[in-house]
């Protein structure tokens, strides 16, 4: 329709559209996010009523829940937040978080955001160089995308801070078993969800997998560190620590088989099982609940639950472990 034929046309509509016409003034949303709150450290308080889509709040949450806060910015430690320093020993010696702050020599601050999109999906550094998979990114390889970037760009909105941990102890011959362990146990990501399962079945086993990674705690290892799938979140253990990690499968005996949804998300809130027992306060679980687990959504813990309780039940076995801490079979302590 040409402009002049059009005219006549709005010409007629005039008269009584134009007392319909009121300009309604929308107030536009404004651009930047509501300001994310923080303790005096400056660690994200990310008690959200549901995940948030902005980029940098939903990548707070992450850092909270994905664990990244116990190793980055220790909780309990006066070191910067972001600036590293946890130490994590293992039966192949010490491993310390290292800064990851936007400061450009102490940190990552001279990164591209596929830089550190490589860290997480493959788990190597800018040089190539393999990371050891004390740094979870076994876990992380699985994060999707959007998650990715989230995190980085909460990171960069991050003040940087001066600081470097000491060298990783680990020496030259454990670089073979890494190279071994990244041949047979890295299987890169993204997680895929199962099209057949509902959305929060996915939403469980995407937490429990790619960002929580409870199976890499809860599932026993073979020697090279490989987890055995066929006891799947089965119960694992910590020899660098002295740590059973228990079963959690359905398993009515050995496992959480009779506790409901409503136990597992109160567990994971509080950390106190049905019977009213608290978790140790010394072992990585309460730690886990404090720092990172007990801020999830509810319908997070939700979904985590809904999964747990419909994984296989698996009998606890302690020789497929190979080691347990004595302490760990006792239970007196808790
Ligand atoms: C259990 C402790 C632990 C957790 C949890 C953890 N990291 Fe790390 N991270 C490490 C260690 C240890 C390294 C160093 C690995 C190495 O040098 O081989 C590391 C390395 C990194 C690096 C590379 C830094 C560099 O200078 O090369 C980045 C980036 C990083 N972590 C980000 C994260 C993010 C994001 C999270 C959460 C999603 C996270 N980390 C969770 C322990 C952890
Ligand atoms: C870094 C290792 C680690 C990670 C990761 C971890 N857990 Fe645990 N978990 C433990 C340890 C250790 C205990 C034992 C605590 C105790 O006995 O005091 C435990 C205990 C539990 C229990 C109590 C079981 C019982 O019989 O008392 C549940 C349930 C549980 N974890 C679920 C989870 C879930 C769900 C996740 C992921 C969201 C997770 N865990 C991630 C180490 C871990």
């Amino acid at each position: 329709m040409s402009r002049s034929t059009l005219l006549p046309v709005v010409a007629v509509l005039l008269p009584c559209t134009v007392a319909l016409a009121e300009p309604v003034v929308e107030p536009v949303p404004p651009a930047v996010p509501a300001p994310l709150t923080v303790d005096d450290r400056g660690l994200p308080m990310v008690a959200f009523d549901e995940v948030p889509a902005d980029p940098v709040l939903r990548g707070a949450y992450l850092y909270r829940v994905a664990g990244c806060v116990g190793c980055h910015s220790p909780p309990g430690s006066d070191r910067p937040h972001l600036s590293g320093g946890r130490d994590n020993p293992t039966v192949f010696g010490t491993f310390y978080a290292p800064n990851i702050s936007p400061d450009p020599e102490d940190g990552i601050g001279a990164w591209t955001e596929e830089d550190f999109h490589r860290a997480l999906r493959d788990g190597r550094a800018p040089d190539g160089r393999a990371y050891w998979p004390t740094f979870p990114y076994m876990a992380y390889t699985g994060m999707t995308d959007e998650d990715i970037h989230a995190l980085w760009s909460y990171l960069r909105t991050q003040p940087a801070v001066k600081g470097t941990v000491p060298p990783q102890e680990p020496g030259a011959k454990v670089k073979t078993f890494l190279f071994a362990w990244r041949w047979m146990a890295l299987s890169k990501g993204p997680w895929e969800p199962e099209p057949d399962r509902s959305p929060e079945w996915n939403r469980g086993e995407y937490l429990v997998q790619a960002v929580s990674y409870c199976d890499q705690c809860h599932t026993p290892r073979t020697g090279t560190g490989v987890l055995v799938r066929k006891r799947y979140l089965a119960g694992g253990a910590n020899p660098g620590k002295d740590e059973l990690h228990p079963n959690i499968t359905p398993d009515v005996e050995t496992g959480i088989g009779d506790w409901s949804a409503d136990d597992i998300v109160r567990y994971l809130s509080t950390g106190t099982d049905p019977d009213g027992v608290p978790t140790r306060p010394h072992w990585v679980m309460r730690e886990k609940i404090d720092d990172s687990f007990g801020w999830y959504t509810d319908a997070d813990k939700r979904a985590i639950a809904a999964y747990l309780q419909s994984v296989r039940p698996v009998r606890f076995d302690p020789e497929a472990q190979g080691w347990i801490p004595p302490e760990a079979l006792e239970r007196t302590d808790r």
